[in-house]
């Protein structure tokens, strides 16, 4: 029997988004073996209610435990808004969002007290990063913007491309003149248009990813409970595996654009057997 400190860390999201925590989870624990599912079948999460979300997030993770992982990484803006609460307190391994340790990073970064928010509709309109950032900084103003368009383009792969400048330069344009000196990426696909993002807002505008801080608080969460692996893993070996439930060949492409690992394939998982 596989130790439990071996066993895997389960990451998810609602497509590729989540690889940008994954690719941090990878740097900070270089020994964690890692189980990652995005659900391409149901992507976007961001225009959905909170019970679909969480039901969503509930099948993903009686998948994950069939995988048989230690931990639970949900490595998407939404679901830890909308779905976080509930599914923690039915899930007896530890589990860890994406928002709290990324409105910890904005509070620590910003200088004038003046935070914009980029995310999903559902994100925005949860609150729940205003909720977290006035709890550590009183003072602080946040300024919310939707941007539903850039998970599709990026689940398209568009990640350098005329038509994401244009939408970027269209959605951000309030959040320039506002005067905002820190911009939170609060949906896990942003960051794989971080370039385009960082040249529509300004070098003066520092543009926080919630997965560093994720990937130390998982890391530190995993090490508190004995948890941390100490074993060397073997490259090339299943170390790290993929899960989608739809378009496989898709998300490895984009996949391979953005981690270096040469992933070799994703395989396709029927969720909503997952009752
Ligand atoms: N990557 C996700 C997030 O962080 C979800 C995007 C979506 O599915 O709408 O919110």
């Amino acid at each position: 029997m596989i130790a439990e400190k071996e066993k895997a860390i389960g990451v998810f999201d609602s497509g590729v988004g989540g690889l940008t925590v994954f690719r941090e989870l990878m740097k900070q624990m270089p020994k964690e073996r890692l189980i990652y599912f995005g659900d391409t079948a149901r992507v976007p999460y961001g225009s959905k209610s909170k019970e679909t979300v969480t039901n969503y997030s509930r099948q993903i993770i009686r998948f994950l435990r069939t995988q048989d992982v230690k931990a639970i990484v949900v490595a998407c803006n939404t679901a830890s808004a909308m779905a976080l609460d509930d599914i923690e307190e039915e899930t007896d391994i530890p589990i860890i969002g994406v928002v709290k340790p990324g409105a910890l990073t904005a509070a620590e970064t910003t200088k004038n007290g003046k935070i914009g928010l980029i995310g999903t509709e559902a994100t925005i309109s949860s609150g729940i990063y205003e909720k977290y950032l006035k709890e550590m900084h009183p003072h602080v103003s946040v300024l919310g913007k939707a941007c539903p368009l850039f998970c599709p383009l990026v689940e398209e792969g568009l990640l350098d491309d005329p038509v994401t400048t244009e939408i970027a330069r269209r959605y951000l344009a309030g959040l320039v003149d506002s005067g905002i000196d820190t911009l939170i990426m609060g949906c896990t696909h942003y960051p794989m248009i971080k370039d385009t993002l960082q040249a529509v807002v300004g070098e003066s505008v520092v543009l926080v990813n919630p997965a560093y801080e994720t990937a130390r608080e998982c890391k530190t969460m995993l090490s508190g409970k004995d948890l941390l692996n100490e074993k060397e893993i073997e490259l090339g070996s299943s170390a790290y595996q993929f899960f989608v439930s739809d378009a496989a060949e898709k998300f490895k492409t984009i996949a391979n654009m953005f981690l270096p690992l040469g992933i070799l394939g994703a395989k396709t998982v029927p969720i909503e057997d997952y009752k």
